[in-house]
């Protein structure tokens, strides 16, 4: 099932425009492909597009035969009273329709006659009926907040079968876009990303810099990561079934994100990189390899500096002066900035830390 947005209206009643805010403002979450199209030739544009895109279809009416009834669609309908539609108008377009009619005499001239202009507005709605899953709007900005909330609902009912089929590998993270949670995991993404404290340590410049997040798990650390600091990321996670989730948000949500999820042992990387993120993951590591060997493998492959989250663990002799003292043997500055949030209960734990390292 191809996912078709239709624009209908009469020229000059701003598709184009709509057409453009769509095409900027989802590409996140869609392949948008847009097409002029007439009710003779769209099916040709709908045969050709992808299941999973979102196509644009802008038309004229007046038309009576389109049949769009297997596909999702929703069917913008733009129809403006006749002031409104006379001063939204440009001086190229109003001469553009002018020229239309003055080489097509044989055409009705709607645009110099309110009582045409309306008997013709009137019809297409009539038309457009006909298509199904019509919402006629005079107003473009709110036009998009409803093609927005449409898209938004295609999404998230893939995500929530997908979370569904994969949900020992979703539970983790609370993902964010555009700044809202997409769905309330265990772990409270943003606070936890903010108390990184990243602008102070690495500036609020998006940097060329080769960067690595290790165990990404989905990615939604990773995904900030890329969107505020780092034009490029490399993310790895030692569980296949994470990284196939990381990439499934990623071609769902984060189309536009410059990320390269891999499968990956962190104890067998040996590529460096100038910044690693080891967000809540070398307690996990220590638990199979000694301590030391984690962070001495950890400072090898770290150029610049490195940022980690880690949890104390007394019972198994990792307290914070065991990890300082080792960070200190590979790290030219070790900086304990604060504590950090625990999942779940998503408070502050008190043996919860975040250390800033330089090498
Ligand atoms: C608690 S999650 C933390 C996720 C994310 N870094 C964050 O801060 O929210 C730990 C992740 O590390 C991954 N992991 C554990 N051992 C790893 C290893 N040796 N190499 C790479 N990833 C590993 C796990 O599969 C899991 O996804």
């Amino acid at each position: 099932m191809t996912n078709i947005i239709l624009i209908s209206g009469l020229a000059g009643s701003g598709k184009t425009y709509l057409a453009d805010m769509i095409k900027d403002k989802l590409k996140n979450l869609f392949d948008v492909r847009y097409f002029g199209v007439t009710q003779e030739n769209y099916q040709h544009y709908v045969e050709l597009a992808n299941e999973d895109d979102l196509l644009v279809l802008e038309m004229h009416p007046p038309f009576d035969k389109i049949d769009l009834k297997d596909h999702n669609l929703l069917h913008v309908v733009i129809s403006k009273d006749w002031s409104v539609y006379n001063q939204d108008l440009s001086k190229e377009k109003k001469k553009f329709i002018d020229d239309f009619f003055d080489k097509n005499p044989k055409r009705e001239r709607w645009n110099t006659d309110i009582i045409k202009y309306n008997k013709t507005r009137f019809a297409h709605m009539s038309h457009a009926n006909k298509t199904g899953n019509v919402i006629l709007t005079n107003n473009l900005e709110q036009a998009f907040e409803n093609i927005k909330g449409w898209t938004m609902d295609i999404r998230f009912k893939e995500l929530f079968l997908f979370a569904n089929e994969n949900y020992d590998y979703m539970l983790y993270h609370s993902p964010m876009l555009q700044g809202e949670t997409i769905y309330e995991g265990t772990a409270p993404t943003m606070d936890k990303f903010l108390s990184l404290n990243l602008e102070s340590f690495i500036g609020t410049d998006k940097k060329e810099n080769t960067c690595l997040d290790i165990g990404c798990n989905i990615g939604a650390v990773t995904q900030l990561l890329n969107q505020l600091h780092f034009k490029e990321v490399f993310a790895i996670d030692v569980l296949t079934e994470n990284i196939t989730c990381a990439k499934w948000m990623q071609k769902k949500f984060y189309r536009n994100s410059n990320i390269h999820y891999e499968y990956h042992d962190f104890m067998k990387l040996n590529q460096k990189f100038d910044y690693i993120f080891a967000l809540a993951v070398l307690h996990h590591i220590a638990l199979k390899h000694p301590f030391v060997e984690v962070i001495k493998h950890l400072a090898e492959i770290t150029n610049i500096a490195t940022v980690i989250e880690i949890n104390e663990m007394p019972n198994f002799g990792l307290t914070m002066e065991k990890i300082k003292t080792i960070l200190k043997r590979y790290f030219k500055e070790v900086n304990v900035i604060g504590n950090a949030y625990l999942p779940v209960q998503k408070t502050i734990a008190k043996n919860r830390w975040i250390i800033h390292c330089k090498k």
